[in-house]
């Protein structure tokens, strides 16, 4: 019973600057592949979408996740096309932790649309399991992924340890890790 899914009506989809996140839908399918034609996504997230049968498969993945409560994916739209990704994921049990993750497409790359959508995540994801007692939310990425260590930095992940190599990763990467800032941390300080 206290189980662990936001309640929709406190809780609207996240809200970005210049960006719409909403939950993907099966219309983005030729979006998809089309962003899965990037060479640098496909390797850094280790999926395939080249096709409509692949590209139904991760919907259903999404889908799936979201009624069970362990993943929370968002298309992030600019100007009605599909720029990105953000997902939380959360153990089947709930508690204190999550991670998120993100992709932009590669035309899209370098405008802050990844840094936009995970701050606007992340402040949705602290509030929807407020109550399941969500305070910390881990992001981690391979050691030699530049750009996605300056995401974490320019939305407010702190560096907090070397991840050593293990597969699929075969080297070192990194873990940032965003707390929920409560009630008596958030007052009177600047
Ligand atoms: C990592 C990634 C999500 C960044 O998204 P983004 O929306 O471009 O983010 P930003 O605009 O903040 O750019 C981040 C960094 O990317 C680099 N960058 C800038 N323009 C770029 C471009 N046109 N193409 C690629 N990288 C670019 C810069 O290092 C930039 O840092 P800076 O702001 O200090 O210059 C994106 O490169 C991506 O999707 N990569 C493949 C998937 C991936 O690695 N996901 C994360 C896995 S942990």
């Amino acid at each position: 019973m206290s189980h662990h899914r936001p309640d929709p009506a406190s809780t609207a989809f996240p809200r970005a600057d210049g960006l719409l996140l909403r939950p993907f839908e099966d219309a983005d399918a030729p979006a998809l592949i089309e962003a899965y034609r990037d060479e640098t996504l496909r390797r850094r997230t280790r999926n395939a979408v080249h096709d409509a049968e692949q590209a139904a498969r991760w919907l259903a993945v999404q889908h799936e996740g979201r009624a069970s409560g362990t993943r929370y994916a968002f298309a992030v739209l600019e100007a009605g096309g599909l720029v990105g990704n953000v997902v939380l994921k959360r153990g089947a049990a709930g508690g204190d932790r999550a991670e998120v993750g993100y992709w932009t497409a590669a035309a899209a790359r370098g405008r802050g649309v990844a840094p936009r959508a995970v701050e606007a995540l992340t402040v949705w994801a602290f509030e929807a399991f407020a109550g399941d007692g969500l305070v910390r939310i881990d992001l981690l990425h391979e050691g030699d992924n530049d750009a996605s260590c300056r995401v974490a930095e320019k939305s407010g992940y702190a560096f907090t340890e070397i991840v050593p190599a293990f597969p699929p990763y075969p080297m070192d990467g990194h873990r940032h890790s965003r707390k929920r800032l409560d009630a008596s941390e958030g007052h009177g300080s600047e």
